[in-house]
């Protein structure tokens, strides 16, 4: 049986555009090296009164729509964030008030740049068990706040956003090759590089929110290694071949990881939806906000096969397989 359905996708991005050339004004950097060595144009940033919270439930508002479907029919919201507007409680029940769908499950997802990964495989199987019958999964950050805006190695990489789908629990009658939903997921994480990409605060070390970290250089030589490890994984568990692959919707991190894992599979540029031009990396939102983009200007349609996949702090890694 294949398993949960995507009815729907959603998108909100901050107001305000950063573009390359104005983050040089305040940074040493330039719109060359940024564009030479990630790829990234541009992007938003949250002003006042924009929160991981009203990203994600601007995004989900949207996916609702798309769906057709009313929020009192989502028994559950599982959201992906690094950026929660909170500790505690989890901004996934802020979300649930705001949509006015209280009752059901809610709550978060910490897996940084894989969260939403992550997120859409513990909704998918608590859909397989009838823990509800439809989902919210939501991917939203505010990367800016944990920014440390002196520190040009990081700071010119993350933009914030949210993206959101609506998924139903999978039917009986709903098998075979064609059938649309999740075919497979894969998730991992190795602890053990922790201190590649991380944030230097938190409520339990330092009682600050703290900055995020990074060794770039190996964080890239991981990520293009774990990232086409992960997908020939799920397509030998799930007997499909990458050539079967219609689009790839990969996390937006770097356009050169993009280029670099996609060649690995022999899968051609032009089945990889590319948004870090326009969006940068918006972690546990960019693989939700690059398939929603991909669906509205029409390249992504009904019946194609769509490979999800991401990276990020932990590690944590994963990719999933789905039917549109
Ligand atoms: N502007 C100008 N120069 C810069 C900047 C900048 N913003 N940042 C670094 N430099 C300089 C460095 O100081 C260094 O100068 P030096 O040679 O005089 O010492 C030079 O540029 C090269 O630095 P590297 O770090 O070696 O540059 P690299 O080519 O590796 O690119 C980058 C850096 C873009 C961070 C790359 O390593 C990368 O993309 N890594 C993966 C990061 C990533 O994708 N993280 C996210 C994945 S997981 C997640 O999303 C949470």
């Amino acid at each position: 049986m294949t398993g949960s359905r995507l009815l729907g996708t959603g998108s909100a991005l901050p107001r305000q555009v950063v573009t390359n050339a104005q983050l040089a004004e305040w940074v040493d950097t330039s719109d060359e090296w940024i564009v030479e060595r990630t790829g990234i144009r541009q992007r938003h940033i949250a002003g006042e009164g924009e929160t991981t919270a009203t990203l994600a439930t601007a995004a989900a508002r949207a996916a609702l729509a798309d769906a057709g479907v009313d929020a009192s029919s989502i028994g559950l919201i599982i959201l992906a964030t690094a950026t929660p507007d909170n500790t505690f409680p989890a901004t996934a029940t802020k979300v649930q008030d705001a949509l006015g769908c209280n009752g059901g499950i809610a709550f978060d997802v910490a897996a940084v740049c894989s969260g939403f990964l992550y997120a859409l495989s513990v909704a998918d199987s608590l859909l397989r068990t009838g823990m509800a019958k439809r989902a919210l999964v939501i991917g939203a950050e505010t990367f800016s706040r944990i920014l440390d805006w002196e520190d040009r190695t990081t700071c010119v990489l993350f933009g914030d956003g949210a993206g959101a789908v609506v998924l139903e629990a999978p039917s009986a009658d709903n098998a075979g090759k064609d059938a649309p939903g999740i075919i497979g997921s894969k998730l991992h994480a190795d602890g053990a590089q922790h201190d590649l990409l991380y944030v230097d605060g938190g409520p339990s070390s330092t009682q600050t929110v703290g900055h995020v970290r990074m060794r770039g250089p190996e964080v890239f030589r991981h990520a293009v290694v774990n990232l086409s490890d992960v997908l020939k994984e799920v397509l030998a568990d799930t007997g499909f071949s990458a050539s079967d692959i219609d689009w790839v919707v990969p996390h937006q991190a770097n356009a050169r990881i993009l280029d670099a894992t996609a060649r690995k599979l022999g899968i051609t540029p032009d089945k990889v939806i590319v948004t870090v031009d326009r969006h940068a990396n918006t972690s546990a939102a960019s693989v939700p906000l690059a398939l929603d983009v991909a669906r509205k200007d029409g390249r992504i349609k009904a019946g194609d096969l769509v490979m999800l996949e991401a990276m990020g702090g932990g590690f944590t890694w994963g990719a999933s397989l789905i039917r549109m």
